[in-house]
C-alpha cells in the first residue's frame, strides 16, 4: 500500500528507513533519497514512525511544512 503517492513511497520503503534510523518525516524522505512534494502523506509517515518507536507525534515531523509554504 502506498504511503506517498507522489514519490511511489510504500509501507515496506517507510518502515526500512524508520529501522534504518529515520526518527522523523524529513529523515524518511533522506533515507528513500526523496524530499516530499505535495506533503499530503506527512501525517501517515509520522504515524508510522510513532507507531514503530512510540515517538509523540510533535516530535516525528507531523506539521513538517510543505515545500510550496516553505518557499512562501
Ligand atoms: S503524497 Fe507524499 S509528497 Fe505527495
Amino acid at each position: 500500500m502506498y504511503v506517498c503517492n507522489c514519490k511511489g513511497l510504500n509501507e515496506r520503503h517507510v518502515r526500512g528507513a524508520i529501522d534504518g534510523g529515520a526518527r522523523h518525516v524529513a529523515g524518511v524522505f533522506h533515507a528513500c533519497g526523496e524530499s516530499p512534494q505535495c506533503a499530503r502523506c506527512v501525517k501517515r509517515i509520522a504515524a508510522l514512525i510513532r507507531a514503530e518507536k512510540g515517538a509523540p507525534m510533535a516530535l516525528v515531523g507531523a506539521h513538517m511544512p510543505s515545500p510550496q509554504q516553505m518557499e512562501a
